[in-house]
């Protein structure tokens, strides 16, 4: 079959199935093609929550799913290839945040989207890269415990001095690879370009940026922006999807090696194979589960805006 035929048949069974297809920002090209919507994790939460379909398919990573399934218990929601993990969500467990909240009471547990469904009952407030700063601005207590990405807590850290921060040393294994060195090298290449990147980036990257913002963010900084060339500093998708979208305008890619291999793992036929029953995992979560991350859930959708 041609990936045209594949789509073909992708998007007339999800509407006699009534299947929403989400799509992380991150997923190729192809699967944006057949998506109901594409966004970052904050946009997917929201749109999990708005779809009027009954069942939705999560082209994207495994904490992406449980989210949708949190917020939408009543729909039947599929990730579309079950291997698809993201190696920060899995970094901390529930044992491990209530030892920290032991070692500082007093303190709230603010935790990055990116963490099992698991780890969100333990929490009291989440958060994506584009609500951070405004979430925890918003947030009525000024002692936070930030888990697990230290780089995303100290980038929310230093916009608001206020705030006391106790942070663990976790983050993306793919935004890490970016250094200092890899800003010098190509700001001398490309004199004339804008650094966009995010906020999982070390701080020595963050710092040096003309923006910092999530994968949507970036995206429409770029769309937006006057100037003509750009270095971007996150997952590789995000150049190519660019590039396609500002034919004019020319994406060069901070490091090489910005590669999610999660991300990369779910295919059209995934999809394909999830519609018809084939493949995909149906996600199912304990009702305290999705009682106890919802509530956290919530209240970043109500300080998120
Ligand atoms: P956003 O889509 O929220 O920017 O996050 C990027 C990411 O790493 C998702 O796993
Ligand atoms: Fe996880 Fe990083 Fe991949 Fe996002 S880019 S899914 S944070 S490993």
């Amino acid at each position: 079959m041609t990936t045209r035929e594949i789509q073909e048949q992708i998007l007339k069974l999800k509407k006699e199935k009534d299947v929403c297809i989400l799509a992380h920002a991150y997923q190729s090209h192809d699967i944006w093609e057949v998506a109901d919507y594409v966004g970052d994790s904050y946009g997917l939460s929201v749109q999990a929550a708005k779809a009027p379909q009954k069942n939705v398919i999560m082209s994207g990573v495994r904490f992406m799913a449980e989210t949708c399934k949190t917020l939408s218990p009543d729909k039947k929601v599929y990730l579309a290839n079950p291997e698809a993990g993201c190696p920060m969500a899995e970094q901390m467990d529930k044992e491990m945040v209530l030892d920290l909240k032991k070692e500082y009471p007093g303190y709230d547990v603010c935790a990055y989207i990116n963490t099992t469904a698991d780890l969100k009952t333990v929490c009291d407030v989440i958060v994506t890269s584009s609500s951070a700063v405004k979430i925890l601005k918003n947030y009525n207590s000024d002692k936070i415990i930030f888990i697990p990405d230290c780089n995303l807590g100290k980038w929310v850290q230093e916009q608001m001095p206020e705030k006391d921060f106790k942070m663990v040393s976790g983050g993306c294994p793919t935004h890490m690879r970016m250094t200092a060195k890899h800003v010098e090298k190509m700001r001398a290449l490309h004199p004339d370009a804008e650094l966009l990147v995010h906020p999982e980036c070390k701080y020595e990257v963050v710092e040096k940026a003309d923006y910092v913002g999530s994968t949507t963010g970036i995206m429409n900084y770029a769309k937006n922006s006057d100037k003509k060339e750009f270095i971007i500093g996150t997952e590789q998708s995000i150049v190519q999807h660019l590039q396609f979208e500002c034919p004019d305008k020319n994406f060069y890619l901070l490091n090489s090696a910005l590669v999610c291999q999660n991300m990369k793992l779910t295919t059209l036929v995934d999809i394909l194979n999830t519609l018809k029953g084939t493949g995909g995992e149906e996600i199912i979560l304990p009702e305290e589960t999705i009682r106890l991350g919802r509530a956290c859930i919530d209240k970043m959708i109500e300080l998120g805006g």
